[in-house]
């Protein structure tokens, strides 16, 4: 008998074209993976207008509607939660998740960032590449922990630096890059299984 779906929850900031791809993906039933819930930390974004589309659930949980920064990260953990994820999938979110989420989903939550590790952390992977001159860059889908951008990689892909390239134009490179790694990756991850040993991790059981 197959496998039932991995059930993923995907979490958004913004224009979700990420997302759009798994969820694209996903309509394949021999992907292995269910986009069961999407999530952010904003209202009004087309990554939630891309969920709601699609039929998926969604929900929005604001900083600021909370007492604490603790308090919004119990939330979003229990609201996820609730969603009983196999696998969640940080898609251009731009939240650092805290102590609760990573007690509930850590070794399961993997986010993609748009450069290649460890070299550009942060909000402005892109920019920084292009303003330090590098002709290689990318992107790196990886395990979160309490880092910035700093958990074992899963996975990574090399995306030339162009002489005309702006950060608009470098960024729409990567993310042609990127959201076929973000589809191959958690594809093969839901499929295959995956193990994460100290900063390695290996894709299969
Ligand atoms: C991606 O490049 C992601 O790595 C970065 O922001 C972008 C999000 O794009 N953090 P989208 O919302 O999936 O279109």
């Amino acid at each position: 008998m197959s496998q039932p779906p991995t059930r993923l929850v995907v979490l958004v900031s913004g224009a979700g074209s990420n997302l759009q791809a798994l969820i694209d993906a996903a309509a394949d039933p021999g992907y292995g993976a269910q986009v069961v819930a999407v999530g952010a930390d904003r209202d009004g974004i087309e990554g939630l207008a891309r969920a709601e589309r699609a039929g998926i659930e969604t929900f929005a949980l604001r900083v600021s509607d909370h007492e604490s920064r603790a308090e919004w990260d119990a939330a979003l953990a229990e609201r996820v939660a609730s969603y009983r994820p196999d696998l969640v999938v940080l898609a251009g979110f731009m939240k650092l998740v805290g102590d609760d989420f990573l007690a509930a989903f850590g070794g399961r939550t993997v986010n993609t960032h748009p450069a290649l590790s460890p070299s550009f952390p942060g909000m402005h992977g892109p920019r920084d590449a292009l303003a330090y001159g590098v002709k290689v860059t990318g992107a790196t889908l990886f395990v979160v922990d309490a880092g910035v951008d700093t958990g074992a990689i899963v996975a990574q892909t090399v995306v030339p630096v162009e002489d005309a390239d702006t950060v608009e134009t470098l960024h729409e490179r990567i993310k042609v890059a990127e959201r076929a790694m973000l589809v191959d990756t958690v594809g093969r991850m839901a499929r295959e299984g995956f193990v994460v040993d100290e900063r390695r991790v290996r894709l299969g059981g």
